[in-house]
């Protein structure tokens, strides 16, 4: 058993660990509780296609919280509004939202503008402006949280006009999910190919910004904005090493942690892991390493139904940013401390300057 902490240094012990012990570790949550960690390609596919339900053990927080949706269901509870869910998310669905995210980005980049020259925790602004674009996307809703200022906990939505508790959960579901992790999975992502583009087209430009796609995996290599997953084993589990061979049977009733953080450090499947390098998101490259070596939206059937609707919004965002402003970080930017919360976090917030191009 290894002891963790739920902060920067207990994460990278994390990592150290996994040298010795590649494919999990087992170890304690406080002083009676214990986990079992898997972080190796071959565990973490046994554990997500396994079909295991969300643990109680963080789960039941996020649920007093934002209730019993989509993330949080079980059962044919969770199956039913999945299936129901599913076509709202369908790519030509999600094409119109382009627009909504090239307005809500700009008016983000307007405020930076005026804001040149000062250090700026951007993390409160990028918020600010995905809680705008899920209101607009998700409810049709005309907001302007970019110019209005409320306290984090305000953020959870009253309850809406006609809504039963069910639809109520889903739309908390979707304020959560939808933009807290797509703000963290923005902070650590910059600069690009997106000049060659029109930015009133990037409507059918998208896909075409391909070095600004790896730029934001390898940004979300690193730095994961949901660190980690937990199941709870509802019957034993195998889990063998394809290349030793190596094979156990973990017990029903096992607490699991899927930690994505430590699965994209792997020493094993990622050549200096600490090192920052978009090519490793080339095509040739991704096929030389196993499909769950990199999850940040997860994979099997309790995958992130945004992650379409994400990715496009952290391209246009990061491209609006990179066309009309400068970034750098000079002294007064402090370093950036990671902080594993519900999404993973900057303890110290993430500071930026800007300069007007
Ligand atoms: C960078 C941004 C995002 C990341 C990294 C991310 C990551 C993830 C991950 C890892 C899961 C699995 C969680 C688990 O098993 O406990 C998940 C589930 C989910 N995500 Fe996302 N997500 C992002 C953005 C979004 C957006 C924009 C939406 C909605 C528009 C969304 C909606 C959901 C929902 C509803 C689930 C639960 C799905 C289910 O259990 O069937 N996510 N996300």
């Amino acid at each position: 058993h290894f002891q963790y902490t739920n902060n920067e240094p207990g994460m990278l012990r994390l990592i150290q660990r996994l040298k010795t012990f590649p494919l999990m570790i087992s170890h304690w949550i406080g002083p009676v509780m214990t986990i079992l960690q898997v972080y190796h390609p071959d565990s973490v596919h046994a554990v997500l296609t396994s079909g295991a339900p969300k643990n109680d053990l963080g789960y039941r927080f996020i649920r007093s919280w934002i209730g019993d949706g989509l993330l949080t269901s079980k059962g044919s509870k969770w199956f039913r509004n999945r299936r129901l869910l599913t076509p709202a998310f369908h790519y030509k669905v999600l094409k119109p939202y382009s627009e909504i995210f090239n307005k809500n980005s700009l008016v983000m980049v307007d405020k930076f503008k005026n804001l040149c020259g000062q250090s700026i925790e951007v993390h409160t602004h990028v918020g600010l402006m995905t809680l705008d674009t899920m209101l607009q996307c998700a409810m049709s809703a005309n907001t302007n949280c970019q110019h209005v200022t409320f306290s984090k906990n305000e953020r959870k939505s009253s309850r809406l006009p006609g809504y039963s508790s069910t639809k109520q959960d889903e739309v908390d579901t979707f304020l959560f999910e939808g933009h807290d992790t797509t703000a963290s999975g923005r902070f650590y992502s910059v600069i690009t190919d997106t000049f060659k583009y029109d930015p009133t087209n990037f409507r059918n430009d998208l896909p075409k910004l391909e070095y600004l796609t790896k730029f934001i995996k390898e940004s979300m290599r690193l730095v994961p904005p949901v660190y980690a997953i937990g199941r709870q084993l509802e019957k034993p589990l195998n889990i063998k090493e394809k290349d030793s061979e190596h094979e156990s049977t973990i017990p029903a009733g096992t607490n699991i942690g899927t930690s994505i953080f430590a699965l994209h450090r792997h020493v094993h499947f990622w050549e200096n892991p600490t090192v920052f390098d978009p090519e490793r998101f080339t095509k040739e490259n991704i096929a030389k390493r196993p499909a769950f070596a990199y999850v940040p939206f997860s994979a099997g059937s309790r995958n992130c139904i945004g992650q379409n609707f994400a990715m496009n919004e952290m391209k246009i965002c990061l491209a609006q940013v990179i066309r009309n402003l400068r970034l750098y970080i000079d002294g007064d930017s402090p370093v950036p401390k990671m902080q594993p919360r519900l999404v993973l976090q900057s303890e110290s917030g993430i500071f930026v300057k800007f300069e007007k191009l």
